[in-house]
């Protein structure tokens, strides 16, 4: 039997906070958000304000449980998700952060990236960790944190600093300063946890200096965080879900079972598959991850980020002024019968998974006079799904089993034409979830299922209900034209070319 209960799901981001109050059949009730400065220091540096995020968050929190009008008692328990790979360093005595948190776009470290493939350390990242040494992840951040603020070293080996992801400080927090802990799919994505000991892993500490006296303790997703300090709510709320916000997704989505994936598109866009209890090695440049522990026992996922997507639109509307708001895209992709054989390939800040070209630039080609930004905003759309079929073709090529469909959310998951065509493109079926915030609703899950609200993870599945499927219909000849173009532009764009 299930018991009965509300469940918060705090959900921080790169741009905002948010907080949604679920009913105990995952449906949404209530929410609040909040937006946060973001902080530019340097060319490819990008830093937030931790006080900021533990203010909004608390906030956010607060909001969402009095816009739903519910008695605080009836919550259950509190899921965190969040922007994952961004690394805060506190004092562990007062919880003071002792430098602002690294995000996880901040390219700050890439030279000494550069510097460890050079020396031949790939292999031994790969193997250990699932993904490819970049400054995207978090031990090179930690380095850097603790070797710039004076005396930060000595303090963190003698165990005086913690590090955390975002969800690890907030938990630090959120407990009056009583657990140090994070989850395994945020440990996951640190470049310092062997995803198969499901530990951390002593010669990666010593690969990027990191202490390991500094480091939370790693529990399942679903597991017990401890309790909220009652300052927080009027009385203490067990957290009881924890994962990175791609992972959470994927939980939300109830791509549960191996070939089952999703993609949420916002400023960029993050595909996951779920590759059961195997870590399947890419030959195709994808990262290996975990997907959720429950019980001791991971299941992992292979994952592919693409740089932009949302963000082409932005482009549209901000830097050209073609379109005055993002949804006139939808109007416009359908007055063109077709984009007029232009090609607009996103390269911004380089190519995402599998080209990972980071000096490639964008590119707009196949232009004649009679194209217009109509023609031009469609390209952008396409170009959206282009850059997920190249995704899933690496995705399929790694897994070598059959993926059914494709659970998709996020912003532009709400472009009904972008479904379609994606749908055309890939030829598979697109489902588009009822519930649309499925990062909020993949914590939420994962805290129902450790206090008893879901009694497995049939609930969650059922919790899951499909808005809209678009099935293909695009004659394959079509399809294969169209996406031959595709891979000509981007053969165009490429650095090494
Ligand atoms: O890996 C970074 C990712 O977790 C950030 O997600 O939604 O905060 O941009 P988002």
């Amino acid at each position: 039997m299930s018991k009965a209960g509300h469940i918060l799901a705090i959900d921080q981001g790169t741009t905002s906070s948010r907080a949604i109050l679920f009913d105990g059949r995952g449906r949404p009730l209530a929410e609040a958000r909040r937006e946060f400065p973001q902080h530019y220091p340097g060319d490819g540096w990008v830093e937030h304000d931790p006080s900021d995020i533990l203010r909004d968050v608390r906030a956010v929190a607060r909001g969402a449980v009095e816009n739903a009008g519910i008695d605080v008692a009836s919550i259950a328990a509190i899921g965190i998700t969040n922007q994952r790979e961004t690394a805060v360093v506190w004092d562990r005595a007062t919880g003071e952060p002792i430098h602002r948190a690294i995000v996880w776009q901040d390219r700050r470290t890439a030279p000494l990236c550069h510097d460890l493939v050079a020396d031949g350390h790939a292999e031994l990242v790969r193997s250990k960790t699932g993904l490819l040494i970049d400054a995207y992840f978090s031990a090179t951040k930690i380095a850097w944190i603790i070797d710039h603020v004076p005396g930060a070293r000595a303090r963190a080996e003698r165990g005086e600093l913690c590090f955390g992801t975002i969800d690890s400080f907030l938990i630090y927090h959120l407990t009056g300063r009583r657990v140090h802990a994070t989850d395994a799919t945020n440990a996951s994505r640190t470049m310092l946890f062997d995803i198969h000991a499901q530990d951390w892993d002593d010669e990666l500490l010593r690969l990027f200096r990191v202490p390991r006296a500094m480091l939370p303790r790693v529990l399942d997703s679903s597991d017990d965080f401890g309790e909220t300090d009652p300052e927080l709510l009027g009385r203490p709320i067990p957290i009881a879900g924890v994962a990175g916000d791609q992972q959470a997704a994927a939980f939300g989505q109830a791509c549960l079972t191996p070939g089952m994936a999703k993609s949420t598109y916002g400023t960029g866009c993050f595909a996951l598959i779920n590759t059961g209890e195997t870590p399947v090695v890419s030959k195709n440049r994808l990262l290996t991850t975990v997907a959720y522990r429950l019980n001791g026992k991971a299941a992992y996922a292979q994952e592919g980020s693409i740089f932009v997507a949302g963000a082409a639109i932005k482009w549209l509307r901000d830097g050209i002024g073609i379109i005055t708001h993002a949804s006139q895209t939808d109007d416009m992709a359908t007055r063109v019968p077709d984009s007029h054989g232009v090609y607009f390939v996103p390269a911004f800040v380089g190519l995402g998974a599998p080209h990972w070209d980071s000096e490639a630039r964008a590119a707009i080609f196949g232009m004649t006079l009679d194209v217009g930004p109509a023609h031009i905003a469609r390209a952008a759309l396409e170009a959206v799904a282009y850059q997920t079929r190249d995704l899933m073709e690496a995705m399929a090529g790694d897994w070598g089993g059959t993926i059914n469909a494709l659970r998709v959310d996020g912003g532009m998951a709400a472009n009904d034409w972008l479904c379609q065509f994606l749908a055309d493109l890939l030829n598979m079926p697109v489902e588009r979830p009822k519930v649309i915030e499925t990062t909020a609703l993949g914590a939420a899950c994962l805290a129902a299922l450790r206090v008893g609200v879901f009694n497995g993870l049939e609930s969650v599945s059922d919790a899951w209900g499909s808005e809209r499927r678009f099935d293909p219909r695009m004659e394959q000849g079509k399809r294969d034209r169209l996406y031959d173009g595709w891979r000509d532009a981007v053969e165009r764009v490429r650095s090494d070319r």
